[in-house]
């Protein structure tokens, strides 16, 4: 196993409409079989030891998709946020969501604090779930909160506005992985990435099982990871 553990593994989880066409299935039912594949590597992050997980579940920019398969997208998630609540809390995993939350209907945002609230004690593994999340918007939305506070512009450093972001206290990922074969950030934790690994696999989101997380955990145990410094 690893050398260098991997701490925290963040997830572009792309793909879910693809597979569902290539089976001719519609795009919702991907994006169902794209949370039983979220379900399964929270799985596999307990098991190998990854403490934070971070998926990107829903875009700023999503909202342009069609009214039908983001209110699906929604219904997925609520569903899954109390289903699921019990095997979570027994599992020992904390979840948190990333995003901008005044925009998500009522039901979603009653959801995320329910299961906010019920994993706080979770102490194996950390799910961060990106919601209405844009790696921009993080920026602008911890600037303005520093501002309120009244930081001077002098006390503004990299921790001083890290720790107004919606990721505050928690490591940078370790590595950034997407599926579904684009080699894109897509918005997704601009700021926190900035020595992140990358790794684009072409397999579709909900294809992504064990042998693929394997894959993944020995790209990143290759890397030799300088964060711009000399090699020894
Ligand atoms: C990208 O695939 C995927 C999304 C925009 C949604 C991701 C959501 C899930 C996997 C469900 C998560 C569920 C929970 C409970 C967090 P795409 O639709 O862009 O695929 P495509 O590129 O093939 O069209």
């Amino acid at each position: 196993m690893p050398e260098a553990p991997m701490n925290h593994l963040a997830i572009i989880m792309d793909g879910n409409g693809r597979y569902a066409k290539s089976l001719g299935h519609p795009r919702l039912w991907g994006h169902r079989k794209g949370a039983e594949a979220f379900e399964r590597t929270i799985r596999l992050c307990a098991k190998y030891g990854v403490r934070v997980l971070t998926v990107y579940a829903f875009s700023t920019e999503n909202w342009k998709r069609p009214e039908e398969e983001v209110s699906g997208l929604f219904s997925l998630m609520v569903e899954y946020c109390t289903k699921k609540l019990p095997t979570m809390v027994e599992a020992g995993i904390r979840i948190k969501f990333l995003g901008e939350r005044t925009r998500l209907p009522q039901k979603v945002q009653d959801a995320v604090k329910l299961c906010e609230e019920s994993t706080a004690a979770g102490d194996k593994v950390l799910v961060q779930i990106a919601l209405n999340y844009g790696g921009r918007d993080d920026i602008v939305r911890a600037a303005r909160a520093a501002m309120q506070d009244g930081i001077a512009p002098e006390e503004l450093t990299e921790e001083k506005l890290s720790s107004y972001l919606d990721t505050a206290g928690v490591p940078d990922p370790d590595l950034i992985l997407r599926t579904g074969g684009e080699a894109r950030l897509s918005n997704f934790l601009l700021w926190q990435a900035a020595y992140s690994e990358m790794l684009v696999m072409p397999v579709y989101w909900p294809e992504f099982d064990e042998p693929h997380f394997l894959e993944a955990m020995e790209y990143f145990q290759k890397r030799d990871r300088r964060f711009g410094g000399l090699t020894k």
